[in-house]
């Protein structure tokens, strides 16, 4: 059973699919299961993997950590997404590209989420 918005893993090609429309059908790539990313809660690690999130208006800035993440070959965050009331913004990116993503929302927005994808540490919610 999936549900909306979760993002799930393929354990052999590292393929990430995110949920857009719930279902009980169980989601299979390389005729295995995929794997669900499961948010981390851990306190280590967060340093560099917490979103932050900054609004000026209808601008919104997500930022990953509050040191910067590395964004090295093998290690990088390659997903940040914005949860904005009933919208999902999101950014994909590549090693050598800042872990931060902008993005233009309403102004009557009030509700903002976000999370982040690292390549090595997974799935990081903002607190
Ligand atoms: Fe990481």
């Amino acid at each position: 059973m999936t549900k909306l918005n979760e993002l799930y893993r393929c354990r052999v090609c590292k393929n990430i699919v995110e949920v857009v429309m719930e279902s009980d059908g169980i989601l299979v790539c390389h005729d295995q299961p995929m794997e669900l990313l499961e948010a981390r809660q851990l306190p280590e690690g967060g340093v560099k993997h917490i979103p932050i999130i900054e609004r000026d208006g209808n601008k919104v800035t997500v930022k990953i950590g509050e040191v910067t993440h590395p964004m090295e070959e093998e290690h990088y965050i390659e997903l940040i997404e914005l949860f904005a009331d009933n919208k999902v913004y999101k950014k994909i990116l590549k090693p050598g590209d800042e872990p931060v993503a902008t993005f233009e929302i309403e102004e009557s927005i009030t509700d903002l989420k976000a999370r982040e994808y690292c390549t090595v540490h997974g799935l990081w919610p903002s607190s």
